[in-house]
């Protein structure tokens, strides 16, 4: 046995994620996505994210058990995400690994949803280590972290007002594109021209933050300009265009960061870094600089349950205390 068993449950937004792990070994990850089912209302419904995790989390947690060939008496301990997120779908996860875990008399690890991310590239590639700048960006939270050990992270900046997920959510709900919009305009941008609308940038003066709102008002400001002259160009140049500045405005400000700290290892993680452009990107830029890059796959990126349980892993080999089984979710959870 290359390591101990851990059970990681994910409940924190729209997917429900069970994954069992050996050591760094994924033996088992399953995924029950409510994409379908908040899609018609345009955006997640915390209620209807709640229910759905009800319904999904104990078929979940036997099928990714069964994969993986464990019996619950041999795990060494179960994980969860305690928070940040929705409070009713965290508190699903959470009451049942709470009980799991008391049931079966093992210990309760706790972990934060963006640590998980931000550990996500070690499941790719185990010599992933600290110090390292991270990228996070997601669909409720961007941060550029710096990892100067695992569990002592110091925030750097983030976003001043959306988050880079929630931006490309909500422009591709202004385009029509649906829901979520990250891979929606991710796809749509196939083929478009990147340049074609130069949209803006720029925070001034705050190296490490960035803000969407002024990229949110200039492109309504340029589709309803645009539709009254009738000269809309094609839609993936919008979509090539948008996509383009949000990435250059993350990899801008992670690179400054590379820069101030001196590290020389980047890591990144979160749903908005299945993006193909940002991927592409991010590789050109660190070869350039000569930094080493762990991105993992994009599955891993995505929320998931690997990730949860791969933290406790790391809470483990440091003789980290388990979680009072009278504690609750934490949704406002932070890294630092
Ligand atoms: O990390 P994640 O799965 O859930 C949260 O913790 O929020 O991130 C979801 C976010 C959504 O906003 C979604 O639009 C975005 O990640 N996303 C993408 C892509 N795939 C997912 N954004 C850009 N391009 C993608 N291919
Ligand atoms: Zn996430």
């Amino acid at each position: 046995m290359s390591g101990p068993l851990i059970l990681g449950i994910e409940t924190s937004c729209d997917e429900t994620g069970v994954a069992v792990l050996e050591g760094l070994e994924v033996r088992s990850s399953v995924l029950a996505s409510q994409v379908e089912e908040h899609a018609r209302f345009g955006g997640v419904v915390p209620e209807v994210a709640a229910r759905a995790h009800v319904e999904a989390i104990r078929p979940l947690a036997h099928q990714a058990l069964t994969r993986a060939g464990v019996h619950p008496d041999q795990l060494d301990a179960v994980a969860v995400t305690r928070g940040p997120g929705l409070s009713g779908a965290l508190s699903v996860g959470y009451a049942y690994a709470k009980s799991f875990a008391y049931s079966l008399g093992k210990p309760l690890y706790g972990i934060d949803h963006m640590e998980g991310h931000l550990f996500a590239p070690r499941l790719s590639f185990p010599g992933y280590e600290p110090p390292a700048v991270v990228l996070l960006a997601s669909g409720g939270h961007s941060q550029i972290v710096h990892v100067k050990a695992w569990g002592a992270y110091e925030i750097l900046g983030g976003t001043i007002d959306d988050a880079a997920g929630e931006a490309f959510d909500k422009l591709a709900r202004f385009m029509g594109l649906g829901f979520p919009g990250g891979p929606a305009i991710d796809a749509d941008s196939v083929g478009g021209d990147p340049d074609a609308v130069k949209f803006p940038r720029a925070v001034r003066d705050r190296p490490f933050d960035f803000s969407f709102s002024g990229l949110k008002t200039s492109v309504i400001t340029y589709l309803e300009k645009a539709r009254e002259n009738d000269s809309l160009p094609p839609r993936s140049d919008i979509s090539a265009s948008i996509q383009e500045a949000i990435v250059d405005v993350l990899i801008e400000k992670t690179f400054n960061a590379v820069e101030a700290t001196g590290v020389e290892i980047v890591g990144a993680g979160g749903g908005v870094l299945a993006n193909r452009r940002l991927r592409e990107k991010l590789i050109e830029r660190a070869e350039s600089k000569g930094v080493g890059l762990f991105i993992p796959e994009p599955s891993l990126c995505l929320d998931n349950g690997a990730m949860i349980a791969g933290v406790a892993i790391e809470k483990l080999n440091q003789g980290a205390a388990p979680d009072a089984l009278t504690l609750d979710v934490d949704p406002g959870m932070t890294l630092a």
